[in-house]
């Protein structure tokens, strides 16, 4: 056939010098911060079934697992505290002795500002019920919550942590924590909200992690319905009126269209959580052979960034690093 193209796509796809040339898209360490389970029930770091590589720790077993972390190029976490001390007005979520609160002490006196730390504030680890806000005789009471969460986040602040990350979905849960941090002295601690976070299947690994199941009923009276995108941006705007710092989505896979609208409608950095579900599901298929881990990290990491998230919170990042997939 005599037909000559005219336009050749190819021409730019010729060798990988050509195609690192022109990508649109790249990854760095800089963007990606680890998430770390921190607990006072364990005394053997644990290792989270679904999860390889990621573990229930003490906040001293923590500080050395951080220590050499910063050494590989991770030098942005996120916590979450682990309890067996639950009760159902989660005094211990601003507890001296929450874990989280231990292990940010900790890290703060041992890494000074080497360290960015962030937190996850939520009640489900220190309810009894294991929801995300007390409950009143019917549901889970949104105002009733919302001071419980700003105490845990200034307990957070007073501890060190850089960002707090409420990930409840109460409603006026980002206004309520501002408030709080501010009448406390904590003008500079920003908030990463979780502004989309969806009643997914995919955080079923993490429960596990953080022993954080509901022990009744679901989460979908607070976290949003998996039907919904416009409801994404009503979300936004509100946390953006109430002082958010940092906009997320919640998961990242399966939501990359929420992520490109929200990253349409705000100027704030977006960012993105690469939850537990979606890192079980890599590790089983590159376990069994059915595809390259690193090929699969980085096509998935690639297409949460080229959707508009530019932060992710992945726990494949010490993986990433150590194998050299990415440099610090
Ligand atoms: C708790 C919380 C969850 C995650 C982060 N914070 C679980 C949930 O809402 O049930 C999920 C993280 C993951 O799956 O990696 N509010
Ligand atoms: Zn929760």
């Amino acid at each position: 056939m005599d037909y000559w193209p005219i336009r050749r796509p190819r021409r730019l796809r010729r060798n990988s010098i050509i195609r690192d040339l022109v990508a649109e898209t790249r990854i760095s360490a800089e963007r990606l911060i680890q998430p770390y389970f921190v607990s006072d029930e364990v005394t053997e770091r644990y290792e989270i079934p679904g999860m390889p590589g990621i573990f229930r720790e003490t906040p001293d077993q923590l500080v050395k697992s951080i220590e050499d972390d910063l050494k590989l190029g991770i030098r942005r976490v996120m916590l979450f505290g682990v309890t067996d001390d639950k009760h159902a007005d989660a005094r211990s979520a601003y507890a001296d002795d929450n874990p989280a609160v231990v292990a940010i002490e900790k890290l703060r006196d041992q890494f000074s500002d080497d360290l960015f730390i962030s937190a996850d504030v939520c009640l489900c680890a220190y309810t009894d019920s294991g929801h995300c806000g007390l409950l009143n005789e019917h549901e889970v009471d949104n105002d009733e919550s919302l001071s419980v969460l700003a105490k845990m986040a200034v307990r957070l602040a007073e501890a060190g942590v850089d960002w707090v990350a409420p990930s409840d979905m109460m409603d006026g849960r980002v206004g309520a924590i501002r408030q709080a941090l501010d009448d406390a002295g904590f003008p500079n601690t920003a908030i990463l909200a979780y502004t989309a976070k969806y009643a997914s299947a995919y955080y079923g690994p993490f429960r596990e992690a953080a022993e954080s199941a509901p022990q009744h009923g679901d989460r979908k009276s607070y976290q949003m319905d998996w039907r919904n995108r416009r409801e994404a941006r009503t979300e936004a705007q509100l946390d953006i009126e109430e002082g958010a710092d940092i906009i997320m989505v919640k998961p990242a896979l399966a939501y990359l269209d929420v992520i490109s609208d929200v990253a349409a409608a705000t100027d704030l950095p977006v960012a993105a959580y690469n939850v537990s579900g979606e890192y079980t599901a890599v590790k089983l298929m590159a376990q069994h052979g059915f595809a390259d881990e690193r090929d699969l990290v980085m096509e998935n990491l690639t297409a949460i960034t080229r959707a508009g998230a530019s932060i992710i919170l992945t726990y494949h990042l010490r993986d990433m690093l150590r194998e050299g997939w990415i440099t610090s």
